[in-house]
């Protein structure tokens, strides 16, 4: 079984091809389970509903970069509340810190990404981290907030895309890698020399779909279907078998996500 652990299902672009031919052609891979991500109010409240409807979504509930300005004290505590509430909540994120457009000011991203992760270690649910252009900055807040000798929350750099050096950073803080079809991508050789390095228990696999299609796919809407793509080409980096990444990455996906099963 493979588990797409970074989705947006919700996102009109798979939703407009139905819910349930998305589901069918997952299934039909081996794809047993989803967890759509929340970016922003909406999204999260959607990410709920689809969980709540059917059995092989999970959610979370998140306020990307992008949309760091719609934190507040409120929000929090209503999140909290829900989380307590319902157990296909898994984490919480996306959050983190994106400097690459710029549009959003850093001290309101870093301000929205502090609050996330108290809400996250508050209710004891894996924190789900965007970082962009800002790896010292995302590192010096989770040092910040987490003592890395005692025991932690989960905490994944989801589509990592940064160096070795920094990914050896965060693997001896305990914190996980997860890759999308950037991986398959022939001019991502820096993702590639990662996944080759990878600690066989910390890594995940996700699509981000419906962006960043595989490279077999590119160009078209991405779909968890496609996370197979993903494991296929990490087996081929890391010289082991297909069954073997799947086994392995499934492992990890239900180690770090306590409420999947
Ligand atoms: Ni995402």
């Amino acid at each position: 079984m493979l588990i797409d652990t970074h989705a947006h299902v919700t996102f009109d672009e798979l939703v407009s091809q139905g819910i349930e031919n998305v589901i069918n052609r997952a299934k039909s891979v081996g794809v047993g389970k989803i967890i759509n991500i929340g970016c922003d109010i909406k999204s999260s409240e959607d990410t709920v509903k689809f969980a709540d409807e059917n059995e092989i979504f999970y959610a979370t509930v998140g306020l990307h970069p992008y949309d760091a300005g719609q934190a507040s004290d409120e929000l929090m505590d209503e999140w909290k509340k829900l989380i307590l509430e319902n157990k296909k909540i898994v984490g919480v994120g996306e959050c983190g810190l994106d400097y690459f457009k710029a549009k959003i000011p850093q001290d309101v991203q870093k301000s929205a990404f502090r609050l996330q992760i108290d809400l996250a270690k508050s209710v004891g649910v894996p924190l789900i981290v965007h970082c962009r252009d800002a790896y010292e900055d995302c590192l010096e807040i989770l040092d910040e907030k987490f003592d890395w000798d005692g025991k932690n929350i989960g905490i994944v750099f989801h589509c990592y895309s940064g160096t070795l050096e920094f990914a050896e950073k965060l693997w001896g803080r305990g914190i996980v890698t997860s890759f999308t079809g950037i991986v398959t991508y022939p001019n991502a050789k820096d993702v590639q020399e990662v996944a080759r390095n990878v600690p066989m228990d910390m890594f995940m696999v996700e699509t981000d779909c419906p962006y960043l299609a595989p490279q077999k796919f590119r160009g078209q809407t991405n779909e968890p279907a496609f996370v197979s793509e993903v494991a296929q080409k990490i087996a081929e980096i890391k010289g082991i078998s297909y069954e073997e990444i799947c086994e392995k990455s499934t492992e990890n996906a239900k180690r770090f996500f306590e409420r999947l099963f």
